[in-house]
């Protein structure tokens, strides 16, 4: 059942992502009347309420300030145009009934939350639904997780977020799709319409494309740093998701945290006026990032509250998230006559409108029972184990180590991943319950049952600087073991594998590790896992390494030892049953990095679509280059290998020339020739060769993930047009699409060698 629903979807998609994507407004002009209508019965308080979105926790929080007025008062007083963080769907439905009683115009208070990759069921994180490189299955995990938040009475979600990452440093690569901006952008359209729904099926359920723009390239990988980047790079690299976002109808925008170019993305008229307003035509409303307008103070670049209230409110910041500083300041900066009464009302009109929109005038409750959380999680359980495992890819499998076979014997499962259903959910999982997950473990018990399945720790694994989000989503944070502890624990594992006849390692990072606030210098395995992997290596076992994180780790020395390596992410809720299913061939691996895989830290940031130097890349005198490592990533982008083999050939182009505005059709014969049905994910990219700047070496503009059995061939067919060739040019400042002489790839990576070229004539 499941794959054919995505299967109907993907085929809506083709439709869709092969031409210009609809623009679309994310409200109606009728939304827009009714708030219109609204708006003139409104006082500036009441106003200035629509604007503020307080953060509501059910205890205090360590460190945050405490509200002096109840969350019930804020309510009564009109002050609360949407609250974040408040989850339980009864408590909703309590202040929400104050909104609609108690109040004089009866306006809805819209709940939002970080609903990133599930909400009761954990569909696997996002980098890894970007690794199965199927817009489907992105399109229907944020479907579900719109489904079962909306019964908790959340209309809102803060994702997706669309930041290009190129630095695995950052913690935050996890929320994202990777280094790409096609992939990128096919990846904000489909999770759009996942929580928004279809043009003509609209959901009451409204996304959020995040952070507005560039939070990706914090300098040196380190969370919330100033990012520089220039025009040229935002335009062609870091905007295209978010324009396709937009495109998409999503209904919100987040602004970012950091400085871009020295100006705060909260009060950055470029950014929120001239780019997104002006040039995408965006006609949603902006949210803040928590407590950023207040920052603008802390970011040198606001006087004070009242200032920063002045410059988020100038630079179209129409939501307030969490600082409080327009509910504070904008009534006196109305009353001094420096905010006029038609800007504030083009700030609050797109709030009401989208209230209007998600019809939460007419249906403003929550409607989960104490039994909805199960419910949730058996209708969703075993679409997400079928997404988990689509998710995984496939590094090494010298000598075929996998699949395993079934009647193995005893198989060790080792590592500080091994044994946590928390873990499993990945960061951001706030609501999921850690308990409600299958572990690695459990997942391999049950699938091998007349196996002897054994677990051992061997080492544990922690921050050497944990962070104040550490604990205070409910991570497990274990008391470290005392050096006695650790020598026996590092035993016990080596015993059990010594007496196994395979040893499944499960190492990599903690969920909180790939996180907001966790940043890394390294990339090696954190603690002592690559200690207790070459013992364990070197007792000449076979040795599966599962590799449980978002940011590619250093598998310089595992990428030569260790056969068998599967890249798994954090696959959420049946994460455990996936891995099992992978580990024995009753599903496949067809995921492809979505990021290069660099060899060390020091070689980032390393992505397959930067420029050509004076030396080529592939000459023996290619300068820019370290001299102690090797130039390439160890694995590249759009890499992954399955159980079957592929031959991709027959590359045709429709023309050998084309017109400026003219398109071509690339074709290429994919065939399964190996002994089992699997996926391959067909990759078409393409390289302008001059024009008025440099372009990459490569860039990708067309893939498909196809199924076929053993035997089995396809064509698949690309286009090759207008915007596939159209690119922002430092030198014209502004869109250009030039003649030039294109050559064309098609593979199962961005190594790939199958060639072609065409020119683009006057
Ligand atoms: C800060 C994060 O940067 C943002 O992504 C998130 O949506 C808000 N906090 C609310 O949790």
């Amino acid at each position: 059942m499941r794959r054919i629903s995505v299967c109907l979807i993907a085929a809506m998609s083709g439709v869709l992502f092969g031409g210009t994507a609809l623009a679309q407004g994310p409200t109606s002009a009728k939304d827009n009347e009714r708030a219109n209508a609204l708006l003139k019965q409104m006082t500036t308080e009441e106003k200035v309420g629509q604007l503020n979105q307080p953060f509501f926790f059910p205890v205090p929080v360590p460190g945050m300030k405490t509200d002096t007025v109840s969350y019930e008062d804020r309510v009564r007083r009109g002050e609360v145009g949407s609250f974040l963080f408040l989850t339980d769907p009864k408590k909703i439905n309590e202040l929400q009934k104050i909104a609609l009683t108690e109040t004089r115009l009866h306006i809805p208070i819209l709940f939002g939350f970080d609903v990133i990759h599930g909400f009761d069921t954990e569909w696997p994180v996002p980098i890894a639904t970007a690794a199965s490189w199927d817009p489907a299955q992105a399109e229907a995990g944020q479907a579900m997780a719109a489904e079962e938040a909306g019964h908790a009475g959340l209309r809102w979600s803060f994702a997706p977020m669309l930041d290009i990452a190129r630095d695995p440093r950052w913690g935050r690569i996890s929320e994202g799709a990777g280094e790409d901006p096609y992939l990128g952008a096919a990846m904000a359209r489909a999770q759009v319409f996942g929580f928004q729904g279809r043009p003509g099926s609209p959901r009451p359920f409204m996304a959020t494309i995040k952070h507005f723009a560039g939070y990706g390239a914090a300098e040196g990988g380190r969370d919330y740093d100033a990012a520089y980047i220039s025009e040229e790079e935002l335009q062609n690299v870091y905007l295209p998701p978010f324009r396709a976002g937009v495109e998409a109808g999503a209904g919100t925008v987040m602004s970012a945290y950091m400085d871009l170019n020295d100006v705060p993305a909260a009060g950055n008229i470029h950014l929120l006026h001239d780019l997104l307003r002006e040039q995408m035509g965006f006609k949603g409303f902006v949210v803040s990032d928590a407590f950023a307008v207040g920052s603008l103070v802390t970011q040198g670049f606001a006087k004070d509250r009242l200032d920063a209230a002045g410059r988020g409110a100038a630079a179209g910041v129409n939501m307030d998230m969490g600082s409080g500083t327009y509910l504070e300041n904008l009534k006196k900066l109305v009353d001094a006559g420096k905010v006029s009464q038609a800007q504030l009302d083009e700030l609050v009109r797109p709030i009401l409108a989208a209230k209007y929109h998600l019809g939460l005038f007419e249906h403003p409750y929550a409607d989960a029972t104490d039994g909805t959380h199960v419910e949730m999680l058996a209708k969703h359980r075993a679409a997400e184990r079928t997404a988990a495992a689509r998710t995984a890819v496939l590094l090494r499998n010298e000598g075929g180590v996998l699949p395993l076979s079934k009647s193995v014997k005893k198989v060790a499962v080792i590592g500080p991943l091994g044994n946590s259903g928390a873990d499993m959910n990945g960061p951001w999982s706030l609501t999921a319950k850690g308990e409600d997950s299958v572990s690695v473990y459990a997942g391999i018990k049950a699938k091998l049952q007349s196996a002897d399945v054994e677990f051992a720790e061997g080492v544990q694994i922690a921050k050497a600087f944990p962070s104040s989000f550490d604990g205070l989503f409910g991570a497990k944070l274990e008391t470290p073991w005392s050096g006695d502890e650790a020598a026996s624990e590092m035993k016990k594992a080596l015993d059990l594998a010594s007496s196994s006849d395979v040893v499944v390692m499960t190492l990599g990072e903690l969920a909180g590790m790939d996180f907001e606030y966790s940043s890394r210098s390294s990339l090696m395995l954190p603690g002592k896992q690559q200690e207790l992997l070459e013992k364990i290596q070197a007792m000449g076992k076979p040795v599966v390494l599962l590799l449980f994180s978002t940011r590619p780790l250093d598998l310089q020395w595992a990428s030569e030892h260790i056969p068998a390596i599967m890249d798994c992410y954090f696959g959420g809720t049946e994460a455990g049953n996936a891995v099992a299913d992978l580990l024995v061939g009753d599903a496949v691996p067809g995921g492809k990095l979505p990021v290069s895989w660099p060899r060390a830290a020091g070689q980032i940031p390393v992505y397959y679509a930067h420029t050509e130097s004076h030396k080529p890349y592939d000459s023996k005198e290619f300068t820019s280059r370290y001299w102690d490592v090797e130039t390439s990533p160890l694995y590249p982008f759009g890499y992954g290998l399955s159980y079957s083999t592929f031959t991709i050939s027959d590359l045709k182009l429709s023309a050998k020339s084309s017109p400026v505005n003219g398109a071509i059709k690339a074709t290429a014969m994919i065939t399964n020739t190996g002994a089992v049905a699997a996926d391959e994910v067909v990759q078409l990219y393409i390289h302008q060769k001059y024009g008025s700047a440099s372009r990459p070496v490569r860039e990708l503009k067309g893939f498909e993930r196809v199924t076929l059995k053993p035997g089995e061939k396809r064509e698949v067919t690309f286009t090759i047009g207008h915007d596939e060739r159209n690119y922002w040019s430092a030198a014209k400042n502004g869109w250009v699409v030039e003649p030039s002489e294109f050559d064309v790839w098609v593979g199962d990576s961005s190594a790939a060698t199958l060639h072609d070229s065409f020119i683009v004539a006057e």
